[in-house]
């Protein structure tokens, strides 16, 4: 493998701190999308180059594209069913060798992806300070999720500055050892694309929900594709599905099922053809957004869905064996149910069947954000840059105030 940057192009503006962001996977770049935007704002102080690894190809461009992102170096390293070894060396050595080419002053990443992984320690052997977005969250179980939790615990080890979404996620880098000074609470930045998002005008028609019949009927929202569920799990919650659909009448569900063909083969041969399951494709964020705000109950093993229902207060099951994201559950918003039929099948008809509990559910208070986590993000790399800047370049004169390390939400 061999990356060709024109150098020409990236000549380093001395004057303006350079920010390298890195984007892999569809939920990178929605959560990214609003640093970029707020990144944006602040280009006369702040330089920004996106890289994208394209971990994901068509669902990662569905975004960029939502989000009017050009990124401006595409390393486009997705190939099918690929492995998360192979994966790994793709990525880190094309970001070693971009990172080398573009010596940016800080590389942001987010989440816990194989993208995040590679490129934090590609950073970490070029010397270049990373800033973790979404740090923080444990599980505390190696192997739930996988790969993600190790991802993610080795970019802190990894990282220099933390971007924590909540007050549970800073506490936890706290206790690991993580100095107070380099973590800031921030809210989740998915609150962020979420809102900005939802204000935009959006129309059914043309998209693949124009002729799924909603009227009149309660949607049941699913989303599954965690590679822990592979196999048996992820074939005992489409059977779930399916027991709920026979119970009641006026249910259908919607399942947009992710591209990995893995999940594709289970999620077809046993929902596939069945009256009022419908499932499609990867949906554009914006259609997913808006068909999660038409559901009536939302069942999911992502992660980003589980700080989105919330958001919108939807009544959402876990279908996992255990989460890194409890706040959600912590305020009464949310519930693990794991991957047994029994369990999947009796938690979300107690909220079908009584609207007592299903009201008791979204009552609680989003404990993701307010929204302007991108802001607060890029206003830390405006006061930390500045501050370098001034102690490296003693002459000029910077205008430089204090690092904040917490907001309140
Ligand atoms: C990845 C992340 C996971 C994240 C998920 C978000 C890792 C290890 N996993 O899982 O943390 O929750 O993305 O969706 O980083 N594919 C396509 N087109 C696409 C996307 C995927 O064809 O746009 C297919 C390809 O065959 C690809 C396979 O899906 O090889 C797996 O993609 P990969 O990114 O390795 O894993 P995910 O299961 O998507
Ligand atoms: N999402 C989407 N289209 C879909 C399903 C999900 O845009 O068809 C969005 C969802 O709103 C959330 C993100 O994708 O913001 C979650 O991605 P995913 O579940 O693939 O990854 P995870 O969050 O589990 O890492």
């Amino acid at each position: 493998m061999i990356l060709k940057i024109d150098k020409s192009q990236y000549k380093k503006d001395f004057n303006r701190p350079r920010i390298a962001l890195t984007i892999g996977t569809r939920p990178e770049a929605i959560k990214m999308a609003p640093v970029v935007r707020a990144l944006r704002r602040r280009s006369q102080e702040l330089e920004t180059i996106v890289i994208a690894t394209a971990q994901h190809r068509q669902m990662l461009d569905q975004v960029l594209e939502l989000f009017e992102i050009t990124p401006d170096i595409d390393l486009n390293v997705m190939q099918p069913q690929q492995t998360l070894s192979d994966l790994t060396c793709r990525v880190m050595s094309l970001m070693n060798d971009t990172l080398r080419e573009l010596s940016p002053d800080m590389l942001l990443v987010q989440g816990d992806t194989t993208t995040v992984f590679g490129s934090a320690m590609a950073a970490f052997y070029n010397r270049i300070p990373v800033g973790h977005i979404e740090a923080g969250l444990r599980s505390y179980d190696i192997h739930n999720p996988f790969p993600e939790e190790i991802n993610r615990r080795l970019t802190t080890v990894l990282a220099k500055m933390h971007f924590a979404p909540t007050a549970l996620s800073r506490d936890q880098l706290l206790q690991e050892g993580v100095c107070a000074d380099n973590i800031l609470i921030t809210g989740n930045t998915v609150v962020d694309a979420l809102h900005y998002q939802l204000d935009r005008p959006f129309r059914l028609e043309k998209t693949p929900l124009e002729h799924i019949p909603m009227t009149n009927r309660r949607i049941l929202l699913v989303t599954s594709h965690r590679r822990e569920s592979w196999g048996n799990d992820l074939q005992n919650i489409c059977l779930a599905i399916k027991l709920l659909v026979e119970r009641f009448s006026d249910l259908i569900v919607v399942y947009p099922v992710h591209m990995n063909p893995v999940v594709q083969k289970t999620a077809h041969e046993v929902l596939g053809n069945t009256e009022r399951i419908f499932l499609t494709g990867p949906l554009d964020y914006h259609t997913f957004i808006h068909l999660m705000k038409r559901s009536y109950l939302i069942l999911t093993d992502s992660g980003g869905v589980q700080e989105e229902a919330p958001t919108l207060r939807k009544p959402l099951l876990v279908l996992r064996k255990l989460t890194e994201r409890p706040e959600a559950m912590q305020a009464g918003m949310a519930k693990v149910v794991g991957a047994r039929p029994e369990l999947i099948v009796q938690e979300a008809a107690h909220l079908l069947n009584d609207p007592v509990a299903y009201a008791s559910m979204i009552r609680g208070e989003n404990p993701f954000g307010d929204g302007h986590a991108g802001e607060r993000i890029v206003q830390y790399l405006l006061n930390m840059t500045c501050q370098e800047h001034a102690s490296s370049q003693s002459t000029r004169n910077i205008p430089f105030s204090p690092v904040p390390h917490a907001y309140s939400l």
